[in-house]
């Protein structure tokens, strides 16, 4: 090695020896005779000194130094002198006294500062993602990642899994997404998709008796993108025979808690919380609910059937609800509450009722339309108390769950109820089997077409298919899935009647999955798995906003590639042996 220690290493122990030091000039400060800069390299920072009157070729080649060139020194360790320590950094209490110095490479002047409290635009970022990722911020990114993910490998090899890697070239898979397709030299005119996730193949492993699977697959999915969302992405994707749905539960809690304690050092308390997606929906309004505050809504439906105002009483004639929370809070200014107002009209809600809760009596523009029972019946059922305010939504369940939930998720941010710091894990359970897509008049499946249905609903499989829950679960974590799977249909049976409510067509199906179906007909053992978004989990565990800070080399909101300049034209040349042709 062109070293005999790393920037991170050295410390008291090691003062008088000699050493040899390899790395990027990070910082330059110059003091009379005495020149220091830091060296840094993957592990850390160590300072060194140059005396200028020491030797005057070490003179010539430390003045020539800049930010970013790469040398490697030799010298002496030494304790720092009193007054001069650094107690954040390890190397902080010695510096090098340098005696020899090589120049290995020398660097253009980066274009930002190689800080971690950077204050630049992500375009630049990405464009020299390189010069970003030597950030130690980035470079610590990057290592809990690798751990986490070694942690996996040797916590599944342990449990006796096999890890097997499936096609990246491959047909459609069903997860809901739009496919990235890649056209075919030799077949002209025929296509393969990238794999929105190994789900067939893995559930074909289990055909042919691997029992125990896992892999950190790519996964890639052309859909819209948000912090939380890219165009590829990696799962920690397991499937598992002769299992329950409690059995799939249990592994990757026990995979989680060892996570969490050898890279992170934070306990997972369990059995985990589990809860149903009605109790969710209810609740909460959300099938991934955030646990880590409170706002939790009642249904005041039944207190409000006779009511004078007219809007609750025909949503509720007309089979619709009433629901909502309260704050304790109740400053709200007229524009706030017109901006709330807004909010939930975004996620299709017609209006918010809002009472505020004063000494004696409710105050809203609409408390007059209530009579003083309903009003204390109200009081009861939210527990109102003085400076407390209330918002109802009246409409539809659904429409009333999903505003009242981003109305939660909203206030819950501008009144600072979220601890900063916690780890609200959660299994939310029994989700439906499908929903109905109103736009498209059809059902489809919430999770995928391959989900069992839980087995006293079989029977209204074709009936009642919006009635049918399905062994489906999703993991939560502070508000965000970050796992999700089911136990699968094993049987050709059910599987064609789940097709039929889906409106697949059995020759649809045999061009789509004709190849997973052939395989359940030959001894298909029952089977179920899940998937967990490495790269949420590993976002939501190191505390950044976006994802794209624990890639290494993102796509943009866009989906582009800054640093590659991903995607782009390709030559005429291309397209021809592809049979391509390009419309203008
Ligand atoms: P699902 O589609 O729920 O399940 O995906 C599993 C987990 O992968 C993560 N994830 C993503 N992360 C980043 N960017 C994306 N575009 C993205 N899409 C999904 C989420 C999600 O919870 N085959 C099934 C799993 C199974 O049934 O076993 C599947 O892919 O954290
Ligand atoms: P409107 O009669 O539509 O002007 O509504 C009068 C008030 O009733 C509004 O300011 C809201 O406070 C409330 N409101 C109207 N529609 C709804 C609704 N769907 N849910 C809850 N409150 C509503």
């Amino acid at each position: 090695m062109l070293r005999s220690h790393t920037c991170g290493e050295l410390n008291l122990k090691y003062v008088g020896q000699t050493v040899t030091l390899t790395g990027w000039i990070n910082s330059r400060r110059d003091h009379g005779n005495l020149i220091f800069f830091d060296l840094r390299d993957r592990w850390g920072k160590t300072q060194l000194v140059v005396n200028l009157e020491s030797d005057s070729m070490l003179h010539e080649r430390a003045e020539k130094l800049r930010s970013e060139f790469v040398v490697q020194v030799s010298g002496v360790v030494e304790k720092r002198p009193a007054g001069t320590l650094n107690s954040k950094l390890s190397t902080g209490e010695i510096e090098v006294h340098v005696k020899a110095l090589e120049i290995l490479n020398t660097s253009e002047t980066p274009p930002f500062e190689l800080l971690d409290d950077l204050n630049v635009s992500e375009e630049l970022r990405l464009k020299y993602r390189y010069l970003d990722l030597r950030r130690p911020a980035m470079m610590n990114r990057l290592q809990f990642r690798h751990r986490i993910a070694q942690t996996a490998r040797r916590f599944f090899d342990q449990k006796q899994f096999l890890e097997v890697e499936t096609p990246i070239l491959t047909k459609s898979t069903p997860e809901g997404a739009r496919d990235f397709l890649v056209p075919s030299r030799l077949a002209k005119g025929c296509f393969y998709a990238l794999p929105q996730s190994p789900q067939l193949f893995k559930q074909i492993l289990m055909v042919s008796g691997v029992d125990r699977y896992f892999q950190l697959a790519r996964c890639f999915r052309d859909e819209d993108f948000r912090a939380d969302r890219q165009f590829e992405h990696t799962q920690i994707d397991v499937e598992m025979s002769f299992v329950t749905q409690e059995d799939i539960m249990m592994i990757i809690e026990e995979l989680l808690t060892k996570i969490f304690s050898e890279v992170f050092n934070r306990e997972v308390k369990r059995p985990l919380q589990v809860m149903t997606y009605d109790e969710a929906m209810n609740s909460y309004g959300s099938d991934k609910p955030d646990l880590r505050y409170g706002l939790q809504f009642s249904d005041a439906t039944s207190l409000l059937t006779q009511c004078g105002l007219k809007v609750f009483k025909t949503v509720i004639e007309t089979g619709g609800v009433v629901k909502g929370f309260k704050v304790s809070q109740n400053e709200f200014s007229r524009s706030e509450l017109d901006e709330l107002t807004k909010k939930v009209q975004d996620f299709g809600a017609k209006g918010l009722a809002w009472f505020k809760v004063a000494e004696q009596e409710l105050e809203s523009p609409i408390a007059k339309f209530l009579s003083s029972d309903e009003k204390q019946r109200l009081k009861n059922l939210f527990h109102l108390t003085t400076g407390d305010t209330l918002f109802l939504v009246a409409d539809r369940w659904k429409t009333v769950c999903a505003a009242l939930g981003e109305l939660r998720r909203h206030l819950a941010q501008v009144l600072h109820l979220i601890p900063e710091n916690e780890m609200r894990l959660l299994w939310v359970v029994d989700f439906p089997l499908f929903e109905w897509n109103e736009e498209e008049k059809r059902n489809q499946a919430l999770h995928h077409p391959f989900t069992a249905p839980r087995a006293e609903d079989k029977k209204l499989l074709e009936s009642e298919p919006l009635r049918v829950h399905a062994q489906a679960y999703d993991l939560v974590l502070n508000g965000t899935e970050i796992g999700g799977g089911s136990i699968r249909i094993h049987d050709e049976e059910t599987q064609s009647k789940v097709f039929g409510v889906l409106g697949i067509k059995s020759e649809e199906a045999k061009e789509k999955f004709g190849f997973l179906l052939d395989a359940l007909k030959f001894g298909a053992p029952p089977h179920g798995g899940i998937a967990v978004g490495l790269d949420r989990l590993c976002a939501m565990l190191v505390g950044v906003e976006s994802i794209r800070d624990v890639i290494a080399f993102p796509k943009t909101q866009k989906g582009t590639c800054l640093m590659t300049d991903a995607p782009s034209k390709v030559y005429p040349k291309q397209l021809n042996e592809l049979s391509l042709k390009v419309q203008a």
